[in-house]
């Protein structure tokens, strides 16, 4: 069992935060091809422009050929915009199965050559479809200490069970929601005047540290295969 580590502390309104694996940038060759990441997200995608703005940085060497988004609502692709990623809309309400929506999914991210697929900030409960066609290559990130408070309001849930500490995952996506092996974790320690929203903006700042530090986890992989 690997314990936290402290080497990476990171201090927000003075309490600690602990990751877990530590997180390492390993050096990218520009001689291999970047690793092509399709992103889906529902939301504010701040998740997305945390990836997006380290590849712009050179700390990655990745690429995202398309973006998806469900909602139309979604800041996410006015972030993509700014970026110069392409985005594109598949509306779930214009779907009437799950699976209709993921083989569209999945077309799309063919069409593009997406190796991996990030589910950041993705509303939608994925199926088979998406699983199978790339196949334990889907990660998911969510709000808390994975297996506590799987699903919706994961941070309302943590606070409703008076935990100390909660936090967030990086996980490759199995079908039952918020399930699968465990990538990377981060502890965020509950204050007593906590809310929600206070609560969620600390785990926010954690995930996106394990969000690039999982997704430089699966390059690095990737790397040494085309080596
Ligand atoms: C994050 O808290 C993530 O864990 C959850 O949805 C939120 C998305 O945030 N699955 P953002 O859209 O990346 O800002």
């Amino acid at each position: 069992m690997i314990a936290f580590m402290t080497a990476n502390p990171v201090s927000v309104n003075s309490t600690p935060s602990l990751i877990s694996p530590e997180i390492g940038f390993a050096s990218t060759s520009p001689a291999n091809p970047p690793l092509k990441i399709g992103v889906l997200a529902s939301g504010s995608g701040s998740n997305f422009e945390v990836i997006a703005e380290a590849i712009k940085k050179g700390q990655l060497n990745v690429q995202i050929p398309v973006l998806i988004y469900n909602n139309p609502e979604a800041k996410a692709a006015a972030r993509a915009e700014k970026y110069g990623i392409p985005s594109i809309l598949l509306n779930h309400r214009d779907c009437k199965t799950r699976e209709e929506l993921d083989t569209k999914i999945v077309k799309t991210f063919q069409e593009y050559d997406v190796e991996w697929v990030v589910m950041a900030g993705w509303m939608r409960i994925v199926t088979q479809v998406l699983l199978d066609a790339f196949h334990d290559k889907v990660i998911n990130i969510h709000p808390s200490l994975l297996p506590s408070f799987p699903g919706i309001r994961a941070v309302e849930q943590a606070l409703a069970a008076k935990v100390k500490i909660t936090g967030c995952t990086v996980h490759i996506a199995h079908l039952e929601v918020d399930s699968g092996p465990i990538s990377m974790q981060a502890a965020v320690p509950i204050l007593p005047d906590d809310t929600a929203e206070t609560l969620h903006a600390r785990i926010q700042v954690q995930e996106h540290k394990i969000m690039l530090g999982a997704i430089a986890l699966i390059a690095e992989s990737h790397q040494k295969h085309c080596d």
